[in-house]
């Protein structure tokens, strides 16, 4: 099996402004992106801009401007938000570039050539804020008569000419590939969400649209647009050169590709890109996973109700790797969660300033006051020394077999369970007494413990890489690789500790 992977994040639609939705998709994504290069698999990551479709026409029409420009405007707030939030992608696409309009006719034109696309006339629900087809059955009805969303949109009956893709005849091959393959959406009670919804039928999917001129035409009939999901799911594939006929390396990524989304759009993934894909004779994503929606303070998350959370606004107040602690921590990864600042704050001042913190701020200034910053060498392993370092390889091992699930929050609590085993070992061992007593002791207790550190900045990088670069900095280790290899080739003992400095602010 390769060990290329290819992790991905939704692209985010260009029209909105970046809230704590994205920036959850996008660290999460990022967590499992770094801690997969981390145990030594070759990772591309991507994100982009979704670009297209009727939501950002409207808004282009009403500020007089051509949808470009819109476009190239709004992206590049995308594209600092991933520099805020500390991404490691290594590409940003968006569904106006060309390399992305190519792939998407490509995909097209692959459908059309097997039989898969028809012209006919479409009458039904769409929902504009959601760039969704909806049956009257999944819809809401209001009191005053009119239907709603799930997700609290309005819904327009729409009449015109479109083509659709025969997604019916798919029904049967997705559900023997949801059996065949358990582990292709995740969670568990995701899965089963898309098994009943497949199960209780599919219709023909509208894949072309005619009222409007904001989109990729299609290859086959200029007088029509592409849906925008089928247009936008093909970024995935575009960002790796897979839907062209070169022979571009990026090819090679596609064989193991695991694509994070919110629950929202789990059907348009585990439903729609598949059958899409199968239909085009071409090769599927290995994984899907679906992550829950976020509420501020038990309130659910609407621009009307003007409760939005700025990521850029928390950062600017408590760090950037407070909020992507608090983000990872907080809720188990597939769960809903609630934001509040009490909670955030919590977290901080408990894990961050009193367990990781005061463990390397009260160790190291020790190193730093009675050996003259010279971290010392390690003498012995004893009882309490081999625990600690079994403790350790704990962490890299069964912290792998969780993040192969998509467990992130325990992953966290067990680095958090082996920081709390060296802030004993430290106490336990009272280096402060020792010093009089038995300075081989003493120093050998200052050299565990400042290895253990060494581990512990490993072990955090994908949550708080700031973080992690500073301790080990602290620690005398300047460009580290970032693997769990180097982490146990790396010695620090003999080492100096630069200046030592809080990691973190209690609030
Ligand atoms: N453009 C589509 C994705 C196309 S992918 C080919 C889209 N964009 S989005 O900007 O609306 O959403 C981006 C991500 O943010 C999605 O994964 C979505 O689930 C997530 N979130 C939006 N609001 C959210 C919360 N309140 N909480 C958590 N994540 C949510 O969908």
């Amino acid at each position: 099996m390769s060990n290329k992977y290819y992790i991905t994040t939704p692209i985010y639609y260009v029209n909105d402004k970046p809230h704590i939705g994205h920036a959850y998709t996008s660290v999460a994504t990022d967590f499992i992106a770094r801690f997969m290069s981390l145990r030594g698999n070759d990772v591309r990551f991507q994100t982009g801009t979704d670009e297209h479709g009727l939501k950002i026409q409207k808004a282009a029409d009403a500020s007089k401007i051509d949808p470009i420009h819109l476009c190239n405007k709004n992206s590049q707030i995308f594209r600092d938000l991933t520099v805020t939030l500390n991404l490691s992608n290594d590409d940003f696409i968006r569904t106006t570039e060309k390399r992305h309009i190519d792939g998407a006719s490509y995909l097209w034109n692959r459908l059309y050539e097997r039989d898969q696309i028809y012209l006919g006339e479409y009458t039904g629900w769409y929902s504009i804020s959601d760039e969704t087809f909806y049956n009257e059955k999944d819809l809401i009805k209001q009191d005053d008569g009119s239907y709603k969303t799930v997700t609290g949109g309005p819904v327009e009956w729409i009449k015109e000419k479109s083509y659709f893709f025969k997604l019916s005849e798919w029904s049967k091959k997705l559900l023997d590939l949801y059996k065949n393959n358990p582990n292709f959406v995740n969670p568990a009670s995701k899965r089963n969400e898309v098994i009943k919804f497949v199960e209780s039928g599919l219709n023909d999917l509208s894949v072309s649209r005619t009222s409007f001129k904001w989109g990729i035409k299609t290859p086959t009939d200029v007088d029509h647009i592409m849906y925008v999901w089928l247009d936008a799911l093909t970024c995935y594939a575009n960002g790796v050169d897979y839907l062209d006929d070169s022979k571009s390396h990026l090819k090679e990524y596609w064989k193991n590709v695991i694509h994070i989304v919110g629950k929202d759009i789990l059907r348009h993934h585990a439903i729609y890109w598949p059958a899409f894909l199968m239909a085009a004779d071409l090769d599927i994503p290995t994984k899907i996973f679906a992550h829950g929606w976020w509420t501020n303070e038990g309130n659910k998350i609407s621009k009307s109700i003007g409760n939005v959370i700025d990521p850029i606004e928390i950062i600017n107040e408590y760090g950037l790797d407070q909020f992507r602690y608090f983000l990872l921590r907080e809720v188990p990864f597939g769960n809903d969660g609630d934001f509040s600042k009490e909670a955030l704050i919590n977290r901080i001042n408990s894990d961050l300033v009193n367990d990781l913190g005061n463990l390397c701020q009260r160790s190291l200034t020790m190193i730093e006051k009675k050996r003259d910053s010279i971290i010392p060498m390690i003498t012995k392993y004893g009882e309490h020394e081999k625990s600690l370092k079994k403790s350790s390889e704990t962490v890299l091992i069964e912290g792998s077999e969780l993040i192969n699930e998509f467990r992130i929050h325990e992953y966290i609590k067990l680095v958090w369970v082996h920081i709390s085993r060296v802030n004993k070992y430290f106490n336990d061992n009272k280096p402060w007494e020792l010093e009089k007593i038995n300075e081989e002791e003493f120093l050998n207790v200052l050299a565990t413990t400042a290895e253990q550190i060494k581990n512990i900045a490993f072990f955090i990088n994908p949550i708080m890489p700031d973080t992690s670069k500073e301790i080990l900095k602290l620690i005398g280790i300047i460009d580290a690789s970032f693997t769990f290899d180097t982490m146990n080739r790396t010695n620090v003992n003999g080492n100096k500790l630069s200046k030592i400095k809080h990691l973190f602010k209690r609030v």
